[in-house]
């Protein structure tokens, strides 16, 4: 057999994409060895978790900082926080962590973990990917009208692009030519050319505004941008540059991924309220897809997915259970196969193939912190003592909070995505115990949807609550209007 790099000649000589990152083509990609890396982005451990695919073992993880409210509100700390987005070099060799919080991109080496290069960039660093030629990284920076490019070897932001709305995250096309930008304030995609960091042409019309995150297919002709706030995707065309339509993919949709199944491109789409991934076939980029069916998460609020470069497997990390899924590609219809325990809160996730060489088995410099080894846990509560009838009389869903409470440093998280609310009602999440109510968090709708109803995407709370309540025991009530 030729080395590696003979192939990479050839291919490059021929003038085909040297692209076998997953996902990946057919032919392309690499069966899952033990050389492959699984990373996920774990928010609040704010932790890398470090996985291998062949095995399911979880290596350890990365620490980029303390857990959330370790050390991170005194005002001497300078580590970053908000483990959040990753992305990695073309060669395996490099990933990239967005710290969400702190603005901190870090490259790091696969294989051995270690930290080649951090670097503060412009606010809300959210997902980022390398341009080919495995050095810059270009960030999403969504707190500014600008991407910010890392010099991802030495550090530092070396250039910009304008990119008009809170770029939130590059992705590249197969020849690295072309790099493409969503936005959380503009319901537009930005194309633009890699070698003169300009953008030459936007695509509008896109569902809504808000756009978190998206994905190339690996052929390199549609693009999928995920609408979390009002639960669609928004269905690409880049070679006709045009929207093709939106698919109801339903509320708090998060990542899109895509994979080759049976000689066919498949779309995935992380729907969070839900707890499944919907799948759905597109043969033609320039055709709305077709919906299959949802494969149903083992865990709450799957959130970042990727697929192996062989297409036979697809993980899904699972936001509000600190799990990862291990999805049969192959099987009909496909399905969780393994479930493994990782850092708290997982964002993103990638997949790397030939992250670690035959001489290091890439467990260096890798630790524990955040992995409880036991899953968050998670309650869905509806409003006490409000006969449903009242909502669904209108039409609209009744209000529910999902509570999720993970051990911290010396307190607990508990976290409560509110749906469905009023707008101008506070909500308190109470303990009860015996015939009283211990008030432990208030909360407002603070996100309008479409239907008059409001959210609340991200209330937290820090008490001491594992061993003090039991989360069967809590409440959910309402006042005001
Ligand atoms: C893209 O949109 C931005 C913001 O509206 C605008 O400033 C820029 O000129 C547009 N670029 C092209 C190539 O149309
Ligand atoms: C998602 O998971 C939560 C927590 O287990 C559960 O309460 C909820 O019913 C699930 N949602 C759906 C639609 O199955
Ligand atoms: C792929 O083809 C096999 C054999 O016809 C079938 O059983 C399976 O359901 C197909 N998978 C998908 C995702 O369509
Ligand atoms: C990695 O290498 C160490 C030391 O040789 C060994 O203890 C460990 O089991 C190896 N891990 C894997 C996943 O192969
Ligand atoms: C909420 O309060 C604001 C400010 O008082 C008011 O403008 C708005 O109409 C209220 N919305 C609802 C749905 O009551
Ligand atoms: C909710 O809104 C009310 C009215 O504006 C305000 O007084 C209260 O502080 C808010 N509560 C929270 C938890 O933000």
């Amino acid at each position: 057999m030729l080395p590696r790099s003979i192939y990479t000649l050839l291919a490059l000589s021929l003038g085909a994409s040297a692209w076998d990152q997953a996902p990946a083509l057919p032919g392309k990609g690499a069966p899952i060895s033990s050389a492959d890396r699984i990373y996920t982005g774990d928010q609040s451990s704010n932790t890398i978790t470090v996985i291998q695919p062949s095995t399911g073992a979880v290596l350890g993880t990365i620490s980029l900082g303390d857990l959330r409210l370790g050390s991170n509100l005194n005002p001497q700390y300078v580590k970053a926080v908000g483990s959040h987005g990753l992305g990695f070099s073309p060669d395996g060799k490099l990933v990239v962590s967005l710290a969400v919080t702190s603005n901190t991109v870090t490259v790091l080496r696969t294989e051995d973990n270690s930290v080649v290069s951090q670097s503060s960039v412009d606010r809300n660093a959210h997902e980022a990917f390398f341009q080919h030629d495995n050095r810059h990284v270009w960030v999403g920076t969504r707190g500014v009208d600008r991407i910010d490019i890392v010099d991802g070897l030495l550090g530092g932001v070396v250039g910009y692009v304008e990119s008009w709305g809170g770029p939130s995250k590059v992705v590249f096309s197969p020849d690295g030519k072309t790099a493409y930008a969503n936005h959380i304030r503009s319901p537009s995609l930005s194309v633009i050319d890699v070698a003169q960091r300009r953008v030459v042409a936007n695509i509008t019309g896109l569902a809504d505004v808000f756009s978190s995150d998206m994905m190339i297919s690996p052929d390199g002709q549609r693009l999928w941008a995920a609408h979390k706030m009002v639960g669609k995707v928004s269905v690409i065309d880049l070679e006709a540059r045009r929207v093709v339509g939106a698919l109801d993919t339903g509320a708090e949709t998060n990542h899109a991924q895509f994979a080759v199944v049976n000689g066919t491109m498949h779309g995935f789409v992380t729907v969070a309220a839900t707890n499944e991934t919907k799948m759905y076939a597109q043969p033609r980029a320039s055709e709305m897809p077709v919906y299959l069916g949802a494969i149903a998460a083992s865990g709450v609020e799957p959130h970042g997915l990727w697929p192996s470069a062989d297409n036979t497997r697809l993980y899904v990390v699972n936001e509000h259970s600190d799990t990862v899924d291990f999805i049969d590609l192959t099987a009909s219809p496909p399905k969780v196969v393994k479930t493994v325990n990782v850092g708290q809160e997982g964002q993103a996730l990638i997949y790397v193939s030939g992250a670690v060489s035959a001489a290091s088995n890439g467990t260096q410099n890798l630790g524990k912190q955040g992995l409880f080894n036991k899953p968050a846990l998670n309650k869905l509560l509806t409003e006490a003592s409000v006969p449903s009838s009242k909502y669904t009389s209108n039409g609209s869903p009744p209000p529910t909070g999902l509570v999720t409470v993970r051990p911290e440093s010396g307190l607990d998280m508990l976290q409560v995505i509110g749906r469905n609310l009023r707008l101008n009602t506070t909500y308190t999440v109470s303990a009860k115990i015996a015939n009283s109510l211990i008030p432990l968090v208030d909360f407002n709708a603070t996100s309008p949807t479409g239907h008059g109803c409001g959210t609340a995407p991200q209330v937290l709370a820090f008490l001491k609550f594992i061993g003090v309540y039991d989360i069967d025991n809590l409440v959910m009530t309402s006042k005001g209007e």
